[in-house]
């Protein structure tokens, strides 16, 4: 491979709204029991787009900040990749909107469209980057992946676990968050666990608990695998000791729990050194239980979380971050919670190893494993967390009433696939160099502007020479 080694992420950044609801008031709003939300699926606050925002101006507003921030030439992206379930056009793919961005500066050679299968369209976005760059196919140029998404429910207990962002990852040799590609393992299926067949409405059809079960099944089958292909590639057996982090997709964190407590169940029936005397002895009751009886058994669930607490507290918590603030962001919640880690932990990552679980309903799910090193500036892990920037981020955020919340998704119930209207513009609380969507005109074409970022408002200011906006609009 012409001395090309550690292909992998080489720089990240994320978007997400600035509008949010606490899940403490949404509880009281939706009448349900106290702590449902909280702690009974683990979640602190949820993300949503307001009428001005989509999953086309989050992708566009944290490309253009990657690009920026690590001060990327837009002519060195060669494949541009995108994740996504959220629909807003059956033919034209996200990644075409964002081609505006590398048009401008004469790049149009740049291939790659979306990805989608619920929740995993990122990750297989990611690993067409991966591949390419690993591949006789790539040209020395960097790919870029982008996962967008808004996780929006009908009323319903399915409701709080929504939320929206969007991640955007640069992809190429030399990166400090390298794949260790041989260590890969996948489980795909067909299922009617979460699906969107409703084609007039962005609202999914859930069956709750099967997706659970799914996910837990899912997972399983991926660490089987994950730990058998370990073994032979490595000559010995693999357990959650052999990882610093694991990362999984978040639909909720209370599921994250249950993940890991579910890897612990799993070395613990592989006789694994990574669960010690008093594990094996809490969890003995239940060693002879089927596959079936052990997703279905509560007190299995309550031992295996309890035991596998203390791990879980240092090798999963730090991941949690974004995700328990921001909610499901469908393609971009593992990705979130990777970043979690990287923003966390930046300073004591080298050399450490990081198994991620994607899964996405329908179903399709991958285990992979990210090895790190420091890397250099600007593409090093310090650099990673101060751009990712997640405290600040979070806490300049603006908390809505949950009838507010309410009242939005019932607008963009309307608007949902409508045509020929303009939406309110008002950017006050978007942060400078958002983009944000003006309107959709008759024949369906969305235009974009975005807000004056501080150099640009600066710029005016000095010389008040005309608009204060870039626009952004169909056939710019
Ligand atoms: N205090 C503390 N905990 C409480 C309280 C309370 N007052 N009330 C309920 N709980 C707990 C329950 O015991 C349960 O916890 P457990 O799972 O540890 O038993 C939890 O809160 C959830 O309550 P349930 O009644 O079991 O579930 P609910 O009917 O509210 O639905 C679900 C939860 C299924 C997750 C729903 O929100 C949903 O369908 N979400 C979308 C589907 C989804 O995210 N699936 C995950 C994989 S697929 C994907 O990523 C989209």
């Amino acid at each position: 491979m012409d001395g090309r080694k550690d292909v992998g992420i080489l720089a990240m950044d994320i978007y997400f709204p600035p509008t949010c609801v606490l899940q403490e008031s949404l509880e009281a709003h939706d009448g349900a029991s106290k702590g449902k939300y909280t702690i009974g699926l683990g979640q602190d606050c949820m993300a949503f787009c307001s009428e001005v925002e989509d999953v086309i101006s989050m992708s566009m507003t944290v490309v253009t900040s990657l690009l920026k921030k690590y001060k990327v030439d837009p002519k060195l992206i060669g494949r541009l990749e995108v994740g996504s379930e959220t629909v807003i056009d059956k033919s034209k793919s996200i990644k075409t909107w964002l081609m505006q961005i590398f048009e401008e500066c004469g790049n149009t050679d740049i291939e790659g469209v979306d990805s989608s299968n619920a929740c995993y369209g990122g990750t297989a976005a990611l690993l067409n980057c991966v591949n390419w760059v690993e591949s006789n196919s790539w040209d020395g140029r960097y790919g870029l992946v982008v996962c967008t998404d808004s996780a929006v429910y009908a009323e319903g207990p399915a409701r709080p676990t929504g939320g929206a962002a969007a991640i955007a990852m640069l992809i190429g040799p030399n990166a400090p968050i390298a794949f260790e590609s041989k260590y890969k393992a996948s489980h795909m299926a067909h299922v009617y666990d979460f699906y969107k067949p409703d084609l007039a409405s962005e609202y999914p059809v859930v069956d709750g608990k099967l997706s659970q079960t799914c996910y837990l099944m899912a997972l399983d089958s991926c660490y089987r695998q994950f730990c058998k292909k370990y073994e032979k590639l490595a000559g010995k057996q693999f357990s959650i000791s052999d990882a610093d982090y694991f990362v999984f997709h978040s639909p909720y964190n209370k599921l994250v729990q249950k993940s890991f407590a579910r890897l612990y169940y799993n070395d613990f029936t592989r006789d694994c050194s990574s669960v010690d005397n008093d594990a094996k002895e809490k969890l003995q009751p239940f060693s002879n239980l089927t596959g079936e009886e052990s997703y279905q058994s509560r007190d299995l669930e309550k031992a295996s979380q309890q035991v596998a607490k203390p791990l879980y507290d240092i090798k999963v918590q730090p991941s949690t971050l974004l995700p328990k603030q921001i909610g499901n962001m469908y393609t971009a919640s593992l990705y979130a919670a990777l970043a979690s880690v990287l923003y966390n932990k930046h300073a004591s990552l080298d050399d450490q190893r990081i198994v991620m679980f994607s899964y996405g309903s329908g179903l399709t799910s991958t285990m992979f494993s990210l090895k790190l090193n420091n890397g250099q500036d600007p593409f090093s892990l310090s650099n990673i967390a101060s751009v990712l920037n997640a405290t600040e981020k979070l806490e300049s955020r603006h908390m809505t009433l949950p009838e507010k919340f309410v009242e939005t998704l019932k607008l963009m119930e309307h608007r949902y696939g409508a045509k020929d209207f303009e939406t309110c513009k008002d950017t006050s609380l978007l942060p400078p160099g958002t983009f944000y969507l003006t309107r959709v005109d008759s024949m369906y074409r969305r235009f974009y502007e975005r807000k004056a970022d501080e150099e640009i408002a600066a710029a005016k200011a000095k010389y008040s020479n005309g608009h204060a906006t870039n626009g952004y609009a169909n056939g710019h």
